[in-house]
């Protein structure tokens, strides 16, 4: 989801980018919406300008996301409108009942508008994550379809036992061996990084990057789509879009740099569409049928019978949906667990729990889809890392129609209307008093949900009963919720129970409070080098490696 973070957190940093600007240069803009209209009573009873005032930018420019979340904690309705001449109008809200006004009542009414839509353009095209309206609406519905079905859940379980057993362990395996079996260091965030990335093309398009393999190149498709997510993230942080468009226009810098890398992109997938359709001719002259050849996406879209360029497109949204946001969650999740390690021993007896429950021992992981449903721990633990580092920080959209929001504050037509992830997950007023702990108990006190219902009941469900999106809006909420998320939890549960169990992670720098960085990618400024050791006794009897030196060479 690199890029979709890129976006929003570009459309938010020109504001304030450009407001510092302003600063500097035009202070009557400040006046203009500090001293003016606004003082005498002129803000309405529930939102809060936030006000050009520009020295404030410029001295919170290093904090800006708990910058934003003060204020809006300030603000009496947690709404705050950044009013400023030459700029469009962005109301920024953390109030539940705003949330679900525009992302599930008035759904209609907050697009994501032409702003969003042109800076992703080039990259995403015409993919469920760049439009709207009919063109939205009519991928929603083939895809939330193949989402649902249990051939991509079974495909799933396979690709990540496979890229488990031949690469995260063996990679992590191999760190714990080094310094004579003393532990070695390894950045976490980018094992998990390439890591999700294998996952999510072989889930979507049915081939293996291999990004986490040390005996494969690193794969030119990763690399082209790391170099367009950061040109995109430029381009929304540039002043004025008309300077990228002029750019784009002249076929210069960094706007030929990205027509090449997208070309990389949409070359490699093309070639991937035009195989699977010659393969799958061969099975139909074969007289083989089809059914069940392939379950990734790709093959899938082929199925239903779309066009090279739409599905060309759809996949594109999906790698670029599903790359970065679960191992964002998840270096977050490790950074906390080793900060508190009351929660990991919950966790891992919750794993040790789950696998003696199944039987779990000699082949892989051994946990079906039902098991990950039911790891209650792991799951609050996971919903409360994201509360407080969402992997997608905030999010835009832009009214079709004047409107007022539940809370009083006015939306004219083409204003921005953001809601701001981050600043809820610590909004007191959602949260209380104790918003800013690491608590698992906020999620462990709510009741059961879902009972153990078919197997199609979702693992989120299965955990806890409502909390509502709106209030927790990680994958949004709406019609327009993420439709990776189950997906996202039981990966992130696999991946968590699988290191957990075989290795003891430890900050290598245990003074550090790492900083958390919305743009591109909501990632951890400067990795999470951890040192791996093999723990012991091991939880499990059998497990996966062996645990020394041969195995781990062989991948
Ligand atoms: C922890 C992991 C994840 C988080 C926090 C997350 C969060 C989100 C959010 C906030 C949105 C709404 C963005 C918007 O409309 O502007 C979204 C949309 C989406 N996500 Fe995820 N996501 C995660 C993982 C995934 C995965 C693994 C996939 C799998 C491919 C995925 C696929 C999608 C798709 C296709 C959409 C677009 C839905 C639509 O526009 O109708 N996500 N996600
Ligand atoms: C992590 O380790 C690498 C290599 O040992 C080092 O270059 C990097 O600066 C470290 N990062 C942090 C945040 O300590
Ligand atoms: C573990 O080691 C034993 C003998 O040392 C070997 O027979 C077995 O195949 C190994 N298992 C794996 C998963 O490497």
């Amino acid at each position: 989801m690199a890029w979709f973070v890129a976006a929003w957190s570009c459309l938010l940093v020109v504001v304030m980018v450009s407001s510092m600007r302003l600063s500097r240069s035009a202070s009557s803009s400040c006046g203009s919406s500090c001293g003016g209209g606004h003082g005498g009573g002129g803000w309405g009873p529930r939102s809060y300008p936030v006000i050009g005032c520009l020295v404030a930018f410029y001295r919170n420019r290093r904090r800006l996301l708990d910058w934003y979340t003060e204020m809006l904690a300030a603000s009496p309705s947690q709404t705050i409108v950044v009013d400023r001449l030459g700029a469009r109008r962005t109301v920024v809200t953390a109030n539940p009942a705003n949330v679900e006004h525009i992302l599930r009542a008035r759904f209609a009414n907050y697009p994501k508008g032409k702003p969003f839509t042109d800076v992703l353009g080039d990259l995403l095209g015409m993919g469920i994550f760049n439009v709207d309206g009919e063109l939205w609406h009519a991928q929603r519905k083939l895809v939330s379809h193949e989402f649902s079905a249990r051939a991509l859940r079974d495909l799933e379980v396979t690709v990540l036992e496979a890229e488990a057993r031949d690469r995260l362990v063996p990679a992590l395996a191999a760190a714990a061996a080094a310094r004579g079996g003393g532990g070695g260091v390894v950045d976490m965030q980018d094992v998990l990084r390439r890591f999700a990335f294998d996952v999510i093309c072989r889930v979507s398009l049915g081939v293996d990057p291999g990004c986490l393999d040390p005996a494969l190149p690193a794969p030119r498709l990763a690399a082209a789509f790391d170099t367009a997510a950061g040109i995109i993230a430029r381009r929304g942080a540039a002043p004025v879009a008309a300077v990228w468009k002029v750019k784009r226009a002249l076929d210069a810098g960094s706007e030929r740099r990205l027509r090449e890398e997208v070309g990389v992109i949409h070359e490699a997938v093309m070639g991937l569409i035009r195989s699977r359709r010659k393969e799958r001719a061969l099975l139909l002259v074969n007289g083989n049928g089809v059914g069940g050849a392939r379950s990734d996406l790709l093959s899938r879209m082929i199925e239903c019978g779309y066009p090279d360029e739409a599905i060309r497109d759809m996949v594109i949204s999906f790698i670029m949906a599903g790359r970065d946001t679960t191992s964002s969650a998840l270096t977050w999740f490790f950074w906390l667990l080793m900060r508190h390690r009351g929660v990991e021993a919950q966790v891992l007896d919750e794993i040790a729990a789950t696998r003696r429950g199944r039987g779990a021992g000699e082949e892989g992981e051994g946990l079906d889809l039902d098991d990950y449903r039911r790891m209650r721990v792991l799951h609050a633990a996971l919903c409360e890392t994201m509360r407080l580092y969402p992997p997608v920080a905030w999010d835009s959209k832009h009214a079709a129609a004047d409107d007022v929001l539940p809370d009083g504050t006015a939306v004219g037509r083409g204003d921005r209307v953001t809601y701001f992830q981050y600043g809820m997950g610590r909004m007191e007023a959602i949260w209380g008093a104790d918003a800013a702990d690491f608590s698992l108990d906020r999620w462990l006190s709510l009741p059961r949900g879902g009972g153990d219902g078919g197997a199609a009941a979702s693992p989120a469900a299965a955990a806890f009963a409502g909390v509502s999106p709106f209030k927790y809006p990680v994958f949004q909420g709406g019609p327009r919720t993420c439709l990776g998320k189950e997906m996202a939890f039981v990966q992130m549960k696999f991946v968590a129970s699988a290191v957990l169990r075989r290795f003891e992670l430890r900050p290598v720098d245990e003074g550090r409070t790492p900083a958390f960085v919305p743009l591109m990618t909501a990632h951890m400024a400067g990795g999470l080098n951890v040192t791996v050791r093999r723990r012991t006794p091991a939880p499990a009897s059998g497990g996966a490696a062996n645990g020394t030196g041969g195995e781990l060479t062989s991948s």
